[in-house]
C-alpha cells in the first residue's frame, strides 16, 4: 500500500517530531511517511532533527509574510505542492484560522498536553497547561490527540492517555512525564491509526 504523505508543523524542540520519525524507523508507523517539516521559527531545533533524518524542511515566518492570511497561504501552497495527506501539529505555536482549517478539513491533527476538555483552548499552551493542572490540584492529567477545527483544541478526539500527577511535581517535571508517558506514545499511534484507515473520523 502506498504510504500516506505526512507534514509535521513545528515551532520548537521537536521531541514529538522525533517520536514520529523514530516510530517510522522502528515500523510502528507503517502506513505513513513524514516527507516535510514546516517551522514558523527560524532556529527551531526540530529543523535539525528533520535534516538529520533527511526530511525536507521549510521555514515560514509570519513577520516576513506580512500577516496571518499570507502566512497561512504560503504554508498551504507548500503543503499542496507536496501532496500532503495528513498535517500534524507537533508543538506548532500558532493558531490557524478557520479558512485554513476548512481548506484541510479532516486532515489536520494536534497533540495537546492535557486530557481535553480540561486545561485546553486559548491561552493553554506549553508550561501554562501543566501550571493550571497543578493549581487546580488534579491527580491525573495526560495528553490528547485530536482533529483541528476552528475552535482551539476543540476538534474530534482521536486518542488520549492518562498520566499521574505526583506529590512535589513542578510544571516542568509534570510536562516531562506527560511527554514521556503520553505524548510520544499516542502521537505516532494516532498517525498510524488514521493513515492505515482503521480510524474513521465521524
Ligand atoms: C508539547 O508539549 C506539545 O504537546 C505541545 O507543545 C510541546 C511541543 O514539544 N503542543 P516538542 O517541540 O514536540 O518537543
Amino acid at each position: 500500500m502506498l504510504k500516506k504523505r505526512v507534514a509535521v508543523l513545528v515551532s520548537g524542540g521537536g521531541t514529538n517530531l522525533q517520536a514520529i520519525l523514530d516510530a517510522e524507523k522502528s515500523g510502528l508507523i507503517k502506513s505513513a511517511k513524514t516527507v516535510l517539516v514546516i517551522s514558523n521559527v527560524a532556529d527551531a531545533y526540530a529543523l535539525k532533527r528533520a535534516e538529520k533524518h533527511g526530511v525536507k524542511t521549510a521555514v515560514v515566518l509570519k513577520k516576513e509574510c506580512g500577516g496571518q492570511g499570507p502566512f497561512e497561504a504560503k504554508i498551504a501552497k507548500i503543503l499542496e505542492a507536496e501532496n500532503i495527506d495528513l498535517i500534524v501539529l507537533a508543538g506548532f505555536m500558532s493558531i490557524l484560522s478557520e479558512s485554513f482549517t476548512k481548506r484541510f478539513e479532516g486532515k489536520i491533527i494536534n497533540i495537546h498536553p492535557s486530557l481535553i476538555p480540561s486545561f485546553c483552548g486559548k491561552g493553554f499552551y506549553g508550561l501554562r497547561v501543566h501550571e493550571a493542572a497543578l493549581n487546580y490540584g488534579v491527580k491525573v492529567t495526560g495528553a490528547t490527540v485530536h482533529f483541528v477545527n476552528e475552535i482551539p483544541d476543540g476538534g474530534e478526539i482521536i486518542m488520549q492517555k492518562a498520566v499521574d500527577v505526583l506529590p512535589g511535581d513542578t510544571p516542568e517535571t509534570l510536562q516531562r512525564r506527560v511527554m514521556e508517558q503520553a505524548e510520544w506514545l499516542i502521537l505516532p499511534r494516532a498517525i498510524e491509526y488514521i493513515c492505515s484507515g482503521e480510524y474513521q473520523k465521524t
